[in-house]
C-alpha cells in the first residue's frame, strides 16, 4: 500500500467551526500568543491562560468532525494513511482516523506541571487553578506552548521520510519545526496542498488544490484514485 502522509493545520477544522490562528478574525489577532500560550503568560496570568484554553476546550466539546476529516479516513480503503498534525483538537480521532500524531499537544488533555507524564484526559471543558495531579500538583494544559519543545518532531520527520505522497492541508506553514516537516518529504514524490488562500512555501514541488479542506480533500481522493489505483 502506497503511504499517503497528511500535514495538517488549523484550517482541517475551520468547517468544524474552530478558529484559525493567523487570517483575519484569527485567534492571535484578539489575543497576544505571548500572553496566553507561553510559560511565561502561565508564570504570570495562569487564570488568563486557563480561561483562553477553557474557550476553546468548549468549543471543541461542541464542533463535530468536517468533510475533510471524514475524507481523510476515507482515503485509509486504499493507502496507508498517517497524519501529522498542528492542530490540538480531537476530530481526526473522532472522524475515525487510525494513525494521528499530535505536534502541539492535545487540548482535551491536561498534565501536571511538577512531572509531565502525568497526563489527564479531560472530560468537561473546564480546567480550574486547584486542579491538581494525585501528586497534588496543579495541572496545567497539554499544550505545547510557544518556546516550548516539540518532542513529537522527530519522529514526524521520520514518518514524512517514508511518504510516497505528501499533502498540506489547511496550514500557514508560518510555525516551525512543523512547517519544516514538508523538507523530509522524499525527493520527487508528489505533494500536494490544500488551502482556500494563497501558502507561501520555499518548496518548489507542490501541486496546489486552491480549495476548502472538505471540498479539497474530496479532489485529492479523486486524483490520487486515478494515479495510483
Ligand atoms: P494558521 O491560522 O496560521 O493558518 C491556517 C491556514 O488555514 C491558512 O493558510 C488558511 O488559509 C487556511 N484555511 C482557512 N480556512 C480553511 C479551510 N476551510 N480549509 C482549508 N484551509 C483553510 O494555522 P496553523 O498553520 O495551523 O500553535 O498554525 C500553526 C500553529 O500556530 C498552531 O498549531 C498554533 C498556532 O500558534 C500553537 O498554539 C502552539
Amino acid at each position: 500500500m502506497k503511504k499517503i502522509v497528511v500535514l495538517t493545520g488549523a484550517g482541517m477544522s475551520a468547517e468544524s467551526g474552530i478558529r484559525t490562528f493567523r487570517e483575519m478574525g484569527g485567534l492571535w489577532e484578539e489575543y497576544d500568543v505571548m500572553e496566553v500560550a507561553s510559560p511565561q503568560a502561565w508564570e504570570n496570568n495562569p487564570e488568563l491562560v486557563l480561561r483562553f484554553y477553557n474557550e476553546r476546550r468548549k468549543k471543541l466539546f461542541e464542533a463535530e468532525p468536517n468533510q475533510g476529516h471524514q475524507g481523510l479516513v476515507e482515503l485509509e480503503k486504499y493507502f496507508d494513511v498517517q497524519i501529522i498534525t498542528q492542530n490540538v483538537d480531537d476530530l481526526h480521532e473522532r472522524a475515525g482516523s487510525k494513525s494521528v500524531l499530535h505536534l502541539h499537544g492535545e487540548l482535551k488533555k491536561a498534565r501536571s506541571t511538577a512531572n509531565p507524564n502525568l497526563i489527564y484526559e479531560l472530560d468537561h471543558w473546564e480546567l480550574k487553578l486547584g486542579d491538581t495531579c494525585e501528586k497534588g500538583s496543579q495541572l496545567r494544559p497539554h499544550i505545547v506552548w510557544f518556546g516550548e519543545a516539540v518532542h513529537a518532531i522527530h519522529d514526524a520527520a521520520l514518518i514524512c521520510e517514508t511518504a510516497d505522497v505528501f499533502v498540506v492541508i489547511g496550514t500557514s506553514l508560518n510555525v516551525y519545526p512543523a512547517a519544516g516537516l514538508v523538507d523530509y518529504a522524499p525527493n520527487g514524490i508528489p505533494i500536494f496542498l490544500i488551502d482556500p488562500n494563497d501558502v507561501y512555501s520555499s518548496n518548489n514541488r507542490l501541486t496546489v488544490i486552491k480549495e476548502k479542506a472538505g471540498t479539497g480533500v474530496q479532489k485529492l481522493i479523486t486524483i490520487l484514485k486515478n494515479e495510483y489505483l
